[in-house]
């Protein structure tokens, strides 16, 4: 089985092959289906499922960090295998046409990037304890703009290459640069009371091996050596992990620390997504209280 991708004046035709026939085909004018047929002869196996879920996932209909809205006309009301079709796949009636609308979750690292931007100005010092790929170090740099500074921290050389070709990609070289560093040294880079923010996005870098990830003991050092470098009224975020891969106690090890930070000089906040498994990432803000004693 095969399907072949026709460009159309006004959209694309897929055309469903099995062997050397064409059993199925559809018509897709931007996210607008406006035709989809299955040979009667072939009804009721299976392909207009397969068709309709490639014609998606060729569409990003299936990504989970965009969103996607495709349209169907309604079909007949008596075309129970048609309704059927498009239940499966997420259409319901809307408006007098079919829709699937899909919106991305918030992610931990989207929240953690509103909170921060909510709460810091332009101008001063951020570091990124945990670089990676780079683009909380990119997300930084535009907080902190031409007046600010920015540096990003990460163990493996192939994430501060990363995220150094990721920043000049976006033309922030001069606002941030990312060197190799282990976090829990970062007193060397930013002196008691100097910053403004600093991010830790715990783990493991996307892409690459697992078996290098932040470890607990270090995670504490580095979370205390990031609290020092606050000024008053300065923030510390971190993504916290657990599963499989990471194991637990990093996160119970950063959540026991943060719940033992005297109120008179943090301001401490766990935000756990409530309804998401109990592994979710578990995005924590500690603010350094002005005048805190
Ligand atoms: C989840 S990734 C960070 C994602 C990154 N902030 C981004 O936006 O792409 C975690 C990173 O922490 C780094 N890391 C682990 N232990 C570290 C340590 N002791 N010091 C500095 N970085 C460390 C890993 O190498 C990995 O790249």
């Amino acid at each position: 089985m095969r399907i072949e991708e026709q460009v159309l004046g006004t959209g694309t035709r897929y055309l469903l092959y099995k062997e050397q026939s064409v059993i199925g085909s559809a018509v897709l004018e931007g996210s607008r289906f406006t035709a989809f047929a299955i040979d009667p002869r072939w009804q009721g196996k299976g392909y207009g499922c397969y068709l309709l879920k490639e014609i998606l996932r060729r569409n990003g209909g299936f990504d989970t960090q965009t969103e996607s809205c495709f349209t169907a006309p309604l079909p007949d009301a008596s075309n129970a295998a048609a309704f059927a079709l498009a239940g499966r796949f997420g259409f319901a009636e809307a408006d007098g046409v079919l829709r699937r609308l899909r919106v991305p979750d918030l992610t931990a690292v989207q929240l953690v990037h509103r909170l921060l931007s909510g709460m810091l100005a332009p101008g001063g010092l951020y570091l990124d304890a945990t670089c990676g790929n780079g683009h909380d170090t990119l997300f930084l740099c535009g907080l902190a703009g031409p007046d600010g500074r920015v540096l990003g921290l990460d163990i493996q050389s192939e994430a501060v290459r990363a995220t150094n070709a990721l920043l000049a990609r976006n033309g922030m070289e001069a606002v941030g640069q990312a060197l190799e560093a282990d976090h829990a040294d970062l007193a060397r880079f930013a002196p008691p009371g100097s910053a403004d923010c600093v991010m830790f996005n715990f783990g493991w870098l996307p892409g690459a091996s697992h078996a290098v990830h932040s470890q607990a003991d270090n995670s504490l050092r580095a979370l205390q050596a990031g609290l020092d470098a606050l000024r008053p009224g300065g923030v510390l975020s971190a993504i916290l992990y657990s599963g499989k891969v990471i194991g637990d106690s990093e996160k119970h090890a950063a959540l026991e620390f943060f719940r033992a930070l005297p109120l008179s000089r943090y301001t401490v906040l766990v935000c756990e997504f409530a309804n998401w498994a109990e592994d979710a990432p578990l995005p924590c803000l500690v603010i350094k209280r002005p005048g805190g004693h």
